[in-house]
């Protein structure tokens, strides 16, 4: 099925799944930060935010970890273009590095520290916006082959193409839904009133974002309308969802806004990818006979086991008594 098909179909498949999965946590990460941000700034004591706090290193660590199997797959797929965006950028796309260092402990200072909270949690929404827009811009260059030459010739690092900001605005909107999704689980009955709001002014602020796309002349390829409707045929079965969920809390909503979301996201994921198959370059010979299956299989079970042990290790610790003076 299109644009499954020819030699790097499975590295394609691959992608976009993992992808999905990276979407998901570093939506978390954006929407939970920003909300514990706003929270924090209008009232000292939300439930979600103290939530949403305490488990906002972890997700960040599963973010990152998520964008590992994209990027390696990305690399498969488009060795010569990311590679090439990633020199043309330089320093700026390096900044990507310190700036999640810094993200990530600004998001430690936030648990830890009331006095300090507002300040890390800013920090920390500039920090991911940052890295979010980084994202945005090096794959808008990849694409770009007239801009590489250009930015080469002039020494300019920023790609300061106009579709970036709608682009990252269509993210910004998408993670904030995602946010919300993902907390409904966590979520008490009048909470989960709170995060159907965030839910559905998101993808109001998604769809503002993609007219806008669509208005500097945006459109979907032919091939990829079936995804298209896909996820047009998801969102509106999210939409169902979220009114189940204002309506009777307890009930069924969540799931269904999970279902659909999730069936919206991987959709989306294809449309996304369909400017860029006409890209695709062959996979190279050596990458294509690279074997390595039982390596693989050894170093992931070893890497579940690791992660079993941590699990049954924090599990089995009893939580801290004497909280201190900055904690709340
Ligand atoms: C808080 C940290 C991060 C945020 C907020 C973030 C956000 C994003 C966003 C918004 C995109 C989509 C860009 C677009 O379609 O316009 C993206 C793509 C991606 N991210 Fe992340 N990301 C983060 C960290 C990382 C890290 C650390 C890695 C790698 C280890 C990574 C790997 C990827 C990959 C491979 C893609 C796909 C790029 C492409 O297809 O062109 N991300 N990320």
């Amino acid at each position: 099925m299109w644009p499954f098909t020819g030699p790097g179909a499975a590295w394609l498949v691959l992608y976009v799944l993992t992808f999905a999965l990276h979407a998901v946590f570093v939506s978390y990460v954006v929407g939970g930060t920003v909300y514990a941000l706003v929270q924090a700034v209008r009232k000292p004591d939300d439930a979600i935010a103290e939530r949403v706090r305490d488990r906002l290193p972890f997700m960040l660590g599963c973010g990152i970890t998520a964008g590992v199997a994209p990027l390696l797959f990305l690399q498969l797929l488009h060795q010569r273009r990311f590679y090439t965006a990633n020199l043309v950028a330089g320093p700026r796309w390096g900044a990507v590095v310190p700036a999640l260092i810094v993200g990530f402990y600004a998001l430690y200072l936030a648990k830890a520290s009331v006095r300090l909270r507002k300040v890390a949690l800013g920090v920390g929404a500039g920090c991911f916006v940052f890295v979010a827009w980084s994202w945005t811009e090096i794959h808008l260059l990849m694409e770009d082959d007239a801009a590489w030459r250009a930015m080469y010739a002039a020494g300019r690092r920023v790609y300061g193409e106009a579709s970036v900001a709608p682009r990252l605005l269509v993210w910004l909107g998408a993670m904030a839904t995602l946010f919300a999704t993902v907390s409904l689980w966590w979520a008490s009955g009048a909470e989960r009133r709170r995060l159907v709001v965030i839910g559905v002014a998101g993808r109001a602020v998604a769809a503002i974002a993609c007219a806008w796309l669509i208005a500097r002349g945006a459109s979907t390829e032919q091939g990829a309308h079936g995804w298209l409707y896909l996820a047009l045929a998801a969102l509106a079965v999210e939409a169902v969802g979220w009114g189940w969920t204002w309506v009777a809390p307890g009930g069924a909503g969540p799931l269904l806004v999970t279902g659909a979301g999730t069936a919206a996201l991987v959709a989306a994921a294809v449309v996304r990818e369909a400017p860029r198959i006409a890209l695709l370059e062959p996979p190279r010979p050596a990458a294509a006979e690279a074997g390595g299956l039982p390596l693989f299989v050894v170093t992931a079970l070893a890497g579940a086991a690791a992660i079993a042990w941590i699990v049954r290790t924090v599990a089995s610790t009893p939580p801290e008594s004497g909280d201190g003076d900055e904690r709340s």
